[in-house]
């Protein structure tokens, strides 16, 4: 390490041990400095946004590459002595600091809304993700659900300072107005900024919206053929929005939260993990990457929703069938574990 390198160590050391740490964040912070791949971010604010969703505010540390509006990164915690990473959309808007808005669903969801505390250190990768705003200044209806709105919080947070009168329509799904994330945040953009129209569309009140129906999103937005659409949220609702746009000239852009899964055959399958000398038997409805995990052996992964490619493995024998489509693959090479099952056998060179 040359002198500058000592020196910004030293700087970044000395800022992180401000805040009090347990002893294994000596250990932690000794790593992270020796990454390529991750940085850390201290945790400098916690706002608690609906009953089960918070978001935190981070300052990050050298090596943080700055986010577009819409991407995502990985945030790796330490629970029960592991550290677990899980990928988060941005909910900042870019040119700053990140924040994530998180809903307490899963281990570092939970973690991160009920136990997370200002001065807590995390671990941050660098953002990714293709769902960010056009080059070119467009008419632009985002159609969101629950959680999907946060990369677009990050879009409008960004946007709408910028061009004020720029022309956007957010149809925006919830179950209710307390459940609505950003709800008197949006109204306020919405005064502030003339060209934003938002549309809440709370299901308790009008039951689910079909997204994929042009009668019902035209009485939203009527003329959204003409817009650039972005959808995000669960699978299914962002499959709805791609088949609204089915036919026209541009497909909306899309980012998913989870994945829907095709029926199977209903039979248990097995891997081969060559290198490590291990079989393990995986679960009629479970992935590689779930049977791996089931059975103490991790493997690599990022947003296990087959968007990011951390999880790829080399496949050297047998096959496998992708859960979305029941496609069955057996060509040698990278196979994605996060969002594939063996069919039935499949040998991997790890
Ligand atoms: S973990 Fe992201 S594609 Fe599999």
């Amino acid at each position: 390490m040359g002198r500058f390198g000592i020196a910004r160590f030293l700087h970044t050391a000395a800022g992180i041990l401000s805040y009090p740490q347990d002893p294994r964040s000596f250990a932690q912070i000794f790593g992270a400095l020796s990454s390529a791949h991750y940085t850390r971010g201290r945790i400098t604010r916690i706002q608690r946004e609906t009953p089960d969703t918070v978001t935190a505010f981070f300052a990050v540390g050298e090596g943080w590459i700055p986010h577009q509006a819409g991407q995502w990164a990985r945030i790796g915690v330490e629970v029960d002595g592991k550290r677990i990473w899980r990928p988060y959309s941005i909910s900042a808007p870019e040119a700053g600091d990140p924040s994530v808005t998180v809903k307490a669903q899963g281990v570092v969801s939970e973690h991160l809304v009920h136990r997370a505390t200002p001065g807590d250190v995390l671990y941050l990768e660098r953002p990714e993700g293709q769902f960010v705003l056009p080059d070119m200044p467009t008419e632009l209806l985002f159609v969101v659900a629950g959680s999907g709105i946060t990369p677009v919080m990050s879009m409008l947070r960004t946007l709408m300072p910028r061009r004020p009168d720029h022309d956007v329509v957010l149809v925006y799904v919830s179950r209710n107005r307390q459940s609505c994330i950003f709800h008197d945040e949006i109204l306020e953009l919405a005064d502030q900024f003339p060209g934003l129209r938002p549309v809440f569309w709370f299901t308790e009140e009008r039951g689910r919206l079909d997204a994929s129906d042009a009668a019902t999103v035209s009485a939203l937005c009527p003329d959204h053929p003409q817009r650039s659409t972005y959808a995000c949220g669960p699978d299914s609702f962002v499959t709805a929005v791609e088949k609204l746009g089915d036919g026209s000239s541009t497909a909306p852009v899309v980012e998913r939260f989870n994945v829907t899964r095709a029926p199977t055959d209903g039979q248990r399958g097995e891997i081969r993990l060559e290198r490590s000398d291990l079989t393990v038997e995986v679960g009629e409805s479970e992935t590689i990457l779930e049977a791996a995990e089931h059975a103490e052996h991790p493997l690599p992964h990022g947003c296990r929703m087959g968007i990011c490619h951390s999880c790829l493995i080399p496949l050297t024998d047998g096959a496998v069938t992708n859960i979305r489509t029941g496609e069955l693959h057996r060509e040698p090479g990278p196979v994605q574990t996060c969002v594939t099952r063996p069919a039935p056998y499949a040998v991997f060179d790890v």
